[in-house]
């Protein structure tokens, strides 16, 4: 079987600065990828190449069979790339039912419908309690679930999470990771994005890890954690920023 998402030598310049740097990965279906890497490594550039926010440099973008690249962001997610922010955008004005509903009506153009949808993906989520409050009423884990909420409302086939269990206490990363379980269990596909290691190595079927723009290494969570090259990006980063 075809994967579900390839990128082919896939590269994003920022005038002089090379944030990807032709990658070249893919994710086959029902897969739960981490794709992991230290502060500035290129993940969150992929994953906008991926979702359509930028097009690449250079390189194509494979979804479901087709080339994409040259999509904009709502085709894509019409196909069947659902996302989250690294930084919140959720409608902070808005309440939680309605910043689902928004999501929702990427595919149901009936308001009804999009209503029960969104119901259904608070229940999901766990949210079904804080419908009716204020998205800036939230507590942070909660945003996040909101996210989640948001991008699980289009439907997607392909779920790109990015970094939603950082920043979280180890009970609400369990939480997290227990709800990209249940995602998986729906037939989804996830791609996701976390710094920790320690809270995705667990949870992922493979591990790429991105290192100055390239794919430095890619295989079993097992495997990748011992691998002495990413050791030493981690310790590197480490030193970086002071840890
Ligand atoms: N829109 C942009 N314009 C200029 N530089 C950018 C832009 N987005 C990201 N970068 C740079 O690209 C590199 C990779 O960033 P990013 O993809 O956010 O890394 P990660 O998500 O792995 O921390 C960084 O050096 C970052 O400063
Ligand atoms: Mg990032």
């Amino acid at each position: 079987m075809t994967a579900l998402l390839e990128t082919r030598g896939v590269w994003q310049r920022f005038g002089g600065l090379i944030a990807n740097s032709d990658v070249s990965i893919s994710v086959g279906r029902g897969e739960i990828v981490g794709l992991i890497g230290p502060n500035g490594a290129g993940k969150s550039t992929l994953f906008n190449l991926i979702a359509g926010v930028l097009p690449p440099t250079q390189g194509s973008i494979i979804f479901d069979g087709e080339d994409v690249t040259n999509l904009p962001a709502a085709a894509r997610c019409q196909r069947g790339i659902g996302r989250t922010f690294q930084v919140v955008k959720s409608f902070e004005t808005m309440t939680v039912i309605d910043n689902v509903i928004v999501g929702a009506l990427v595919r149901n153009t009936v308001m009804r419908e999009a209503r029960r949808k969104a119901h259904e993906v608070l229940e999901f989520t766990g949210l079904a309690a804080r419908a009716d409050v204020l998205a800036s009423d939230l507590v942070p884990a909660e945003k996040r679930r909101l996210e989640v909420a948001r991008a699980l409302a289009t439907e997607p086939k392909l779920l790109l999470l990015d970094e939603v269990l950082t920043g979280l206490t180890p009970t609400e990363a369990q939480t997290g990771v227990a709800l990209v379980r249940k995602v998986r269990e729906t037939g989804v596909t996830v791609l996701m994005v976390e710094h920790v290691m320690e809270i995705v190595m667990p949870l992922v079927d493979r591990a790429i890890v991105l290192d100055l723009g390239k794919v430095l290494v890619e295989g079993k969570p097992a495997d990748v954690v011992r691998d002495p090259k990413v050791i030493t990006a981690y310790l590197g980063d480490r030193h970086a920023v002071g840890a």
